[in-house]
Protein backbone atom coordinates (compact mmCIF):
# COMPACT_ATOMS: atom_id res chain seq x y z
CA UNK A 1 0.00 0.00 0.00
CA UNK A 2 1.32 3.18 -1.36
CA UNK A 3 -0.22 6.56 -0.14
CA UNK A 4 1.28 9.64 -3.10
CA UNK A 5 -0.03 12.80 -3.62
CA UNK A 6 -0.05 14.02 -6.95
CA UNK A 7 -1.36 17.12 -9.34
CA UNK A 8 -4.86 15.64 -10.49
CA UNK A 9 -5.70 14.90 -14.20
CA UNK A 10 -8.54 14.09 -16.05
CA UNK A 11 -8.37 10.19 -14.34
CA UNK A 12 -8.60 11.24 -11.14
CA UNK A 13 -12.42 13.35 -11.80
CA UNK A 14 -14.68 10.85 -11.09
CA UNK A 15 -13.10 9.66 -8.11
CA UNK A 16 -13.22 13.33 -6.88
CA UNK A 17 -16.57 13.67 -7.44
CA UNK A 18 -17.71 10.95 -5.76
CA UNK A 19 -16.29 12.23 -2.57
CA UNK A 20 -17.07 15.35 -3.02
CA UNK A 21 -20.91 14.40 -3.65
CA UNK A 22 -20.28 11.91 -0.22
CA UNK A 23 -19.21 14.80 2.24
CA UNK A 24 -19.96 17.99 0.91
CA UNK A 25 -23.04 19.60 1.63
CA UNK A 26 -23.00 21.56 -1.59
CA UNK A 27 -20.91 19.55 -4.16
CA UNK A 28 -19.22 20.99 -7.04
CA UNK A 29 -20.37 20.25 -10.27
CA UNK A 30 -18.09 17.30 -12.10
CA UNK A 31 -17.60 19.69 -14.83
CA UNK A 32 -16.22 21.84 -12.31
CA UNK A 33 -13.62 20.09 -10.68
CA UNK A 34 -12.61 19.21 -14.00
CA UNK A 35 -12.22 22.66 -14.88
CA UNK A 36 -9.44 22.54 -11.82
CA UNK A 37 -7.07 20.50 -14.08
CA UNK A 38 -6.95 23.11 -17.06
CA UNK A 39 -7.44 26.26 -15.29
CA UNK A 40 -4.02 28.17 -15.25
CA UNK A 41 -4.19 29.90 -11.67
CA UNK A 42 -5.97 25.97 -9.94
CA UNK A 43 -3.78 23.83 -8.24
CA UNK A 44 -5.42 20.66 -7.51
CA UNK A 45 -4.12 17.45 -6.18
CA UNK A 46 -5.31 13.96 -5.08
CA UNK A 47 -4.04 11.43 -2.25
CA UNK A 48 -4.08 8.35 -4.33
CA UNK A 49 -3.64 4.67 -2.98
CA UNK A 50 -2.53 2.46 -5.78
CA UNK A 51 -3.68 5.30 -7.99
CA UNK A 52 -7.24 5.60 -7.02
CA UNK A 53 -7.92 8.99 -5.92
CA UNK A 54 -9.28 9.14 -1.97
CA UNK A 55 -8.53 12.55 -0.74
CA UNK A 56 -7.92 15.90 -2.65
CA UNK A 57 -7.02 19.65 -1.96
CA UNK A 58 -7.41 22.70 -4.26
CA UNK A 59 -6.98 25.99 -4.58
CA UNK A 60 -6.62 29.46 -6.47
CA UNK A 61 -3.89 31.75 -6.51
CA UNK A 62 -4.40 35.09 -7.08
CA UNK A 63 -1.07 37.23 -7.05
CA UNK A 64 0.38 36.22 -3.58
CA UNK A 65 -2.45 35.07 -1.84
CA UNK A 66 -4.34 31.01 -1.83
CA UNK A 67 -8.00 30.75 -1.65
CA UNK A 68 -8.90 27.15 -0.83
CA UNK A 69 -12.02 25.50 -2.52
CA UNK A 70 -11.52 22.67 -0.54
CA UNK A 71 -10.01 19.52 0.93
CA UNK A 72 -11.54 15.98 1.15
CA UNK A 73 -10.47 12.42 1.89
CA UNK A 74 -12.77 9.78 1.24
CA UNK A 75 -14.52 8.26 4.93
CA UNK A 76 -12.81 5.05 4.84
CA UNK A 77 -9.93 6.21 4.71
CA UNK A 78 -10.07 9.36 7.53
CA UNK A 79 -8.11 10.14 10.91
CA UNK A 80 -5.94 7.98 9.47
CA UNK A 81 -3.19 11.34 8.87
CA UNK A 82 -4.16 11.19 5.05
CA UNK A 83 -5.92 15.06 5.71
CA UNK A 84 -2.92 16.45 7.41
CA UNK A 85 -0.58 14.90 4.62
CA UNK A 86 -2.85 16.88 2.22
CA UNK A 87 -2.39 20.16 4.10
CA UNK A 88 1.32 19.41 4.41
CA UNK A 89 1.55 19.67 0.78
CA UNK A 90 -0.78 22.23 0.32
CA UNK A 91 1.46 24.74 2.32
CA UNK A 92 4.44 23.36 0.75
CA UNK A 93 2.99 24.34 -3.18
CA UNK A 94 1.66 27.45 -1.69
CA UNK A 95 5.79 28.28 -0.46
CA UNK A 96 6.75 27.05 -4.00
CA UNK A 97 4.67 29.73 -6.01
CA UNK A 98 5.60 32.19 -3.43
CA UNK A 99 1.83 32.74 -1.89
CA UNK A 100 2.46 34.50 1.45
CA UNK A 101 -1.17 33.97 2.75
CA UNK A 102 -3.64 31.32 2.75
CA UNK A 103 -7.75 31.76 2.81
CA UNK A 104 -10.78 29.39 3.45
CA UNK A 105 -14.08 29.04 5.10
CA UNK A 106 -14.80 26.06 7.38
CA UNK A 107 -18.62 25.44 8.55
CA UNK A 108 -19.04 26.76 12.16
CA UNK A 109 -19.77 23.22 12.75
CA UNK A 110 -17.06 21.34 11.55
CA UNK A 111 -15.21 21.07 14.26
CA UNK A 112 -12.97 18.38 12.64
CA UNK A 113 -11.68 20.35 9.94
CA UNK A 114 -11.33 23.43 11.82
CA UNK A 115 -8.76 21.46 14.85
CA UNK A 116 -7.00 20.51 11.52
CA UNK A 117 -6.36 24.23 9.70
CA UNK A 118 -5.32 25.16 13.19
CA UNK A 119 -2.86 22.66 13.32
CA UNK A 120 -1.27 24.38 10.63
CA UNK A 121 -1.24 27.41 11.38
CA UNK A 122 -4.64 28.75 10.33
CA UNK A 123 -6.72 31.08 12.52
CA UNK A 124 -9.70 32.75 12.74
CA UNK A 125 -10.56 36.16 11.25
CA UNK A 126 -14.27 36.55 10.09
CA UNK A 127 -17.35 34.79 10.34
CA UNK A 128 -20.24 35.01 7.35
CA UNK A 129 -23.47 34.41 8.88
CA UNK A 130 -25.91 31.63 7.70
CA UNK A 131 -23.60 30.73 4.74
CA UNK A 132 -24.05 27.36 4.32
CA UNK A 133 -27.90 26.17 2.70
CA UNK A 134 -28.75 29.99 4.59
CA UNK A 135 -28.50 28.28 8.08
CA UNK A 136 -24.69 27.08 9.32
CA UNK A 137 -22.12 30.05 9.67
CA UNK A 138 -18.79 30.26 7.79
CA UNK A 139 -15.58 30.86 9.80
CA UNK A 140 -12.97 32.79 7.61
CA UNK A 141 -9.91 32.00 8.72
CA UNK A 142 -6.01 32.79 6.95
CA UNK A 143 -2.90 31.84 7.57
CA UNK A 144 -0.55 34.54 7.25
C1 LIG B 1 -11.34 17.34 7.45
C2 LIG B 1 -10.79 16.06 6.81
C3 LIG B 1 -10.25 16.42 5.43
C4 LIG B 1 -9.64 15.52 7.66
O1 LIG B 1 -9.08 14.41 6.98
P1 LIG B 1 -8.39 13.18 7.77
O2 LIG B 1 -7.70 12.35 6.76
O3 LIG B 1 -9.36 12.53 8.65
O4 LIG B 1 -7.31 13.98 8.63
P2 LIG B 1 -6.21 13.37 9.62
O5 LIG B 1 -6.33 11.88 9.67
O6 LIG B 1 -4.91 13.96 9.21
O7 LIG B 1 -6.69 13.94 11.01
C5 LIG B 1 -6.56 15.31 11.31
C6 LIG B 1 -6.95 15.51 12.76
O8 LIG B 1 -8.36 15.33 12.90
C7 LIG B 1 -8.62 14.31 13.87
N1 LIG B 1 -9.77 13.53 13.41
C8 LIG B 1 -9.93 12.99 12.18
N2 LIG B 1 -11.10 12.38 12.10
C9 LIG B 1 -11.69 12.55 13.31
C10 LIG B 1 -12.94 12.17 13.85
N3 LIG B 1 -13.83 11.47 13.13
N4 LIG B 1 -13.24 12.52 15.13
C11 LIG B 1 -12.36 13.22 15.87
N5 LIG B 1 -11.15 13.63 15.40
C12 LIG B 1 -10.83 13.28 14.14
C13 LIG B 1 -7.38 13.48 13.91
O9 LIG B 1 -7.26 12.82 15.14
C14 LIG B 1 -6.31 14.50 13.69
O10 LIG B 1 -6.00 15.16 14.90
P3 LIG B 1 -4.48 15.25 15.37
O11 LIG B 1 -3.77 15.94 14.27
O12 LIG B 1 -4.57 16.06 16.62
O13 LIG B 1 -4.04 13.84 15.54
C15 LIG B 1 -11.87 14.96 6.73
O14 LIG B 1 -12.45 14.79 8.00
C16 LIG B 1 -12.97 15.23 5.71
O15 LIG B 1 -12.83 14.94 4.52
N6 LIG B 1 -14.11 15.78 6.19
C17 LIG B 1 -15.27 16.00 5.32
C18 LIG B 1 -15.03 17.09 4.33
C19 LIG B 1 -14.78 18.39 5.04
O16 LIG B 1 -15.44 18.73 6.01
N7 LIG B 1 -13.79 19.13 4.52
C20 LIG B 1 -13.48 20.44 5.03
C21 LIG B 1 -14.36 21.43 4.37
S1 LIG B 1 -14.00 23.08 4.90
Amino acid sequence: MEIEIVTMNESHVDSVWEIEKALIASPWSKESIQKLTTTDNAVAKVSTIDGKAMGYYSFYQILDEADVNNIAVDSAWQNKGVGSALMHDMIEECKLRGIASITLEVGANNIVAQKLYEKFGFRQEGLRKKYYNNTEDAIIMWRR
